[in-house]
């Protein structure tokens, strides 16, 4: 147990999705996993253990945020040897050829500040993703028929944003969506010699204003797991 998780030692599989929504973790470890075990629930935060195609898989929320995150990755790295993290959670589209529904593979994730910021001060160190689950998802995801785009993503620190300034130059220097994770999930594994991935689905749209509506989140979700269940045993 570690002051966050309280699943037991051999609880956590080495490979870890992580959705920002507990409720979510629960939805696709019901769907996607075999005998899936609640293995968490301190502070709501559900875990679940279980098996895909005969893999061992952990499903674990992050909460919102980088801090969030960064206590359950920290934790399933330092105390539940996890070697393998793929955030699964939504993003806002950035770029006018994203569109609602669409899944983005994030090879890199932009920060202004992070939990890491601490340790890279003047440093302006670029988060990426591990290459080979990389490739694995990109292969999935074409393999799936999904529209997918594969580049930059902003891990911004605030939802409700008060710089359209800030937004501006992301969009003009490619990023293609934002969300509030992935940085630091890159940033620990670098630190910690671990692999991570982030596959997004475009929840809403940042220059259209369109939103997913309630009821088609669950199926645009369900692509993005098996995306990832698919990059990390390919
Ligand atoms: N996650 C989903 N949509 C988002 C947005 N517009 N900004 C930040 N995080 C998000």
């Amino acid at each position: 147990m570690t002051i966050h998780i309280g699943a037991k030692p051999g609880d956590i599989a080495e490979t870890v999705l992580m959705p920002g929504d507990p409720y979510r973790a629960k939805w696709a470890a019901k769907t996607f996993l075999k005998d899936a075990k609640l293995v968490n629930e301190v502070r709501g935060m559900l875990g679940f253990t279980g098996t895909w195609n005969g893999n061992r898989v952990t499903i674990q929320g992050s909460g919102m945020g980088m801090p969030s995150l960064s206590i359950y990755a920290n934790e399933l790295i330092s105390e539940y040897n996890a070697q393998t993290l793929i955030r699964i959670g939504s993003c806002g589209g950035m770029q006018p050829q994203v569109g609602i529904r669409d899944v983005i593979i994030a090879m890199t994730a932009t920060t202004i500040t992070s939990p890491s910021s601490g340790i890279f001060r003047e440093m302006n160190y670029a988060p990426c993703a591990d290459w080979s689950l990389l490739r694995a998802a990109v292969d999935a995801a074409e393999a799936k028929g999904t529209k997918t785009h594969v580049g930059g993503i902003y891990s911004s620190d605030v939802f409700y944003a008060e710089r359209p300034d800030l937004d501006e130059q992301m969009t003009r220097h490619g990023i293609l969506g934002v969300e509030m994770e992935a940085a630091e999930l890159y940033s620990l594994a670098a630190r910690h010699k671990r692999r991570a991935l982030a596959v997004l689905t475009v929840s809403d749209h940042l220059q259209t204003g369109e939103a997913l509506p309630a009821e088609e989140r669950e199926k645009s979700f369900g692509d993005m797991v098996e995306i990832a269940l698919k990059a990390a045993f390919p």
